[in-house]
């Protein structure tokens, strides 16, 4: 059967076996390129970077140029949403993303969807640039914050180690965290469609903090919202594949494989390749999961590394790339290493050897 694309990503996530997976890396676009660097220090701030087309889109198109990879990200970022919803965001150097804090269930009034495409049109406007300007065979990945992960920013004003104040909501006034996390299933698949309408032709949902929840709170606040936002987007965009990155799902990535409708799952750096192998990949594509910081390690522990991975996925529908952001202190030698292995794989070679 012919596939529907030629395009490596579009072909993993339709289930298809590769003789090479197609590669792209989280974070691909930032401070471990001097040239993202460069960029980002021309621009007022890190907002005004993702809300400034010309720049987003030449950040965007860095990596690609550098080294090649399969798909390109969306330059953005996941807290757009709730500064399009009108909670106040800022990013301070050094210490990163913070937000004027939800404190009680009285503020959500304060959020509103009515301006959501007005504030965002900066971001459409870059994915329609992107589409004319990427060369023809690689993919453009949009994407956003899954609700939950978007959430314990807005009630925690920034990162946390503990994400006490959104567990408190949880567990304590589970209404009023529930119309927070209804409200961003809706302005998220409001962003992700308008996101594929200007030219996406893939979306990923990052639940980074997925892993902090035990079994029923992760079900109720992490696969229940991303199934919704995955259904709505198959009825309404249905060529657009989904990719779900539930970090620290564990277990639970099982039922996110039978149930949350997405066709490729991003795994974390700790799930084991094996178990990933035998219980998800008959069910969705797999994506990952090199330990960023093997990356900042090099050397022949990376070409291991990257071949354990390779061995144990790549006999499946299969999108390497890494189990968590790239870090800024990865050196541009070791992203090189990386492509020029995977690059030399045969998967049908090595069945045959
Ligand atoms: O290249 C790409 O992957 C596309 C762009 C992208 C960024 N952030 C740019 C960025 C993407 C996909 C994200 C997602 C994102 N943002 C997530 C989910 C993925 C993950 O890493 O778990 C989260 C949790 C955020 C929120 C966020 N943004 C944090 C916690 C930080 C600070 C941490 C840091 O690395 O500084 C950011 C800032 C940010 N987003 C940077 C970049 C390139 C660095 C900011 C800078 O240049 O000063």
């Amino acid at each position: 059967m012919k596939p529907a694309s030629d395009k490596l990503l579009l072909r993993a996530l339709a289930g298809e076996t590769l003789p090479r997976p197609p590669v792209w890396l989280m974070r691909q676009a930032g401070r471990y390129l001097p040239e993202y660097r460069a960029v980002r220090a021309e621009a007022d701030g890190f907002l005004d970077l993702c809300f400034t087309p010309d720049l987003a889109v030449e950040v965007t198109l860095q990596p690609i140029r550098r080294y090649g990879f399969d798909a390109s990200i969306l330059f953005s970022d996941i807290l757009v949403v709730p500064h399009a919803l009108g909670q106040k965001v800022w990013f301070e150097e050094g210490i990163g993303p913070r937000l004027e804090a939800i404190e009680k269930p009285a503020d959500l009034a304060g959020l509103s969807r009515d301006g959501l495409h007005e504030a965002l049109a900066p971001v459409y406007e870059t994915v329609r640039r992107l589409r004319q300007d990427l060369p023809q065979e690689v993919t453009l990945i949009g994407f956003a914050g899954a609700p939950w992960t978007v959430a314990s920013y807005m009630l925690e004003g920034g990162s946390s180690k503990d994400f006490a104040a959104g567990k408190k909501w949880a567990y304590g006034a589970a209404e009023d965290f529930q119309r927070l996390i209804d409200l961003l299933v809706e302005a998220t698949g409001d962003y992700l469609i308008a996101q594929i309408d200007a030219g996406v032709e893939v979306v990923q949902i990052f639940d980074s903090w997925a892993g902090i929840w035990p079994e029923a709170a992760l079900r109720r606040w992490c696969l229940e919202p991303v199934k919704a936002l995955t259904a709505r987007l198959k009825k309404e965009r249905p060529d657009v594949p989904v990719i779900l990155f539930p970090r620290g799902a564990g277990l639970l990535y099982r039922d996110f494989a039978l149930e949350s409708g997405a066709a490729g799952l991003g795994l974390d750096t700790t799930l084991p390749l094996g178990w990933a192998a035998r219980e998800l990949q008959s069910k969705v594509a797999v994506q990952g999961n090199l330990d960023p910081i093997m990356l900042v390690a090099g050397g022949e522990q990376l070409d291991r590394a990257v071949d354990h991975i390779l061995t144990e996925l790549g006999q499946g529908p299969f999108i390497f790339n890494l189990g968590h952001g790239i870090v800024p202190e990865t050196p541009l030698e070791n992203v090189s290493r990386m492509m020029d292995r995977i690059h030399g794989w045969d998967a049908a070679a090595r069945r045959a050897g």
